[in-house]
């Protein structure tokens, strides 16, 4: 095992560790796949960096090609690593399913997509967008999570189960949004250019949810299961239904709460008041 001089800075990779530490003892049948993974890293990326390349290895392109991809991206932009640090708080914290960070590291495929997209998303913005595609493409094969390279997606952002998620290419999503599998962020096919939904900071997206066009769900808004939404959504109201309707006067920022509960229902009152474009 390498020493590690960065722990005390890195409370998330720290508790990974333990984690890992405390499994590979109990669970002989997992202890070298825990120490190959996790314990002998010496960062989270490093960890990340190995984990993601092993899944994302093909007969095209080989899995320590993959890994000096994200090395590299983890160098160069330090900003990668602290959202995946947030990503990986995010699901610790939201998915009751979830018994810290190292369950998502290692099984989440919500995550392994994100993380992936996050380095398509600076491959991408470096102007390697071939790259990038590939990138898209593997994810989408493996994961089942669609996002175009260009999606610009903020932090701690948890996307639980990932099945079926499609984001398209001018999509924007804030901090701290959580989304349930099955969940298209994309265009109605009657607009061109900037063409996806502006999913503002803690929102909650439902299971199966189709947000289409350009409209803005504003901060901490939810959207329920199965719902069609074409319209802006004001800021801590939940939109249903389809077409989706608002209901309620929320008072909580449902991404941070995962707060599922529907809104006795209110008229519709014009205009979202959303907020800048995350
Ligand atoms: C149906 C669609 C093609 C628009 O067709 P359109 O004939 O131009 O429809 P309009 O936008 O004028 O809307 C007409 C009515 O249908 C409703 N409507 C539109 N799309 C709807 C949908 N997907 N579900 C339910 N109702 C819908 C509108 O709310 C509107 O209702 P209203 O008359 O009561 O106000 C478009 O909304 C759509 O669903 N496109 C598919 C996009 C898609 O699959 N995107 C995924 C990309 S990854």
């Amino acid at each position: 095992m390498s020493s590690n001089p960065s722990l005390p800075g890195d409370p998330l990779w720290y508790a990974i560790r333990e984690q890992a530490a405390a499994e590979a003892e109990r669970e002989a049948v997992l202890a070298s796949y825990l120490h190959a993974t996790i314990l002998t890293h010496d960062s989270l990326e490093s960890a990340i960096a190995y984990h993601l390349a092993g899944k994302l290895d093909g007969p095209t392109v080989k899995a320590m090609t993959l890994r000096e991809v994200f090395d590299e991206a983890f160098a160069k932009d330090p900003e990668i690593g602290r959202a995946m640090r947030a990503d990986l708080a995010a699901v610790r914290d939201r998915d009751p399913a979830c018994g810290g960070a190292l369950t998502p590291l290692l099984y989440f495929k919500g995550f392994h997509a994100l993380a992936s997209h996050r380095i398509a998303h600076w491959l991408w913005q470096e102007g390697r967008q071939f790259l990038a595609l590939f990138f898209q493409s593997r994810m989408a094969q493996l994961f089942d999570v669609d996002i175009h390279p260009a999606a610009r997606i903020g932090h701690g952002v948890f996307i639980d189960h990932g099945t079926g998620i499609v984001i398209g290419e001018t999509s924007v999503v804030g901090n701290d949004v959580s989304m349930l599998q099955g969940v298209t962020l994309g265009g109605t096919g009657k607009e061109q250019g900037d063409r996806h939904p502006k999913i503002h900071d803690a929102v909650l997206i439902g299971a199966g949810a189709k947000v289409l066009g350009n409209v803005h769900v504003g901060h901490g808004a939810k959207i329920g299961a199965g719902s069609v939404v074409l319209m802006d959504v004001p800021p801590y109201c939940t939109a249903a239904g389809v077409p989706a309707t608002l209901h309620g006067d929320c008072a909580e920022a449902a991404g941070f709460t995962m707060d599922h509960s529907l809104q006795p229902s209110l008229p519709f009152e014009g205009d979202a008041g959303v907020e800048e474009d995350t």
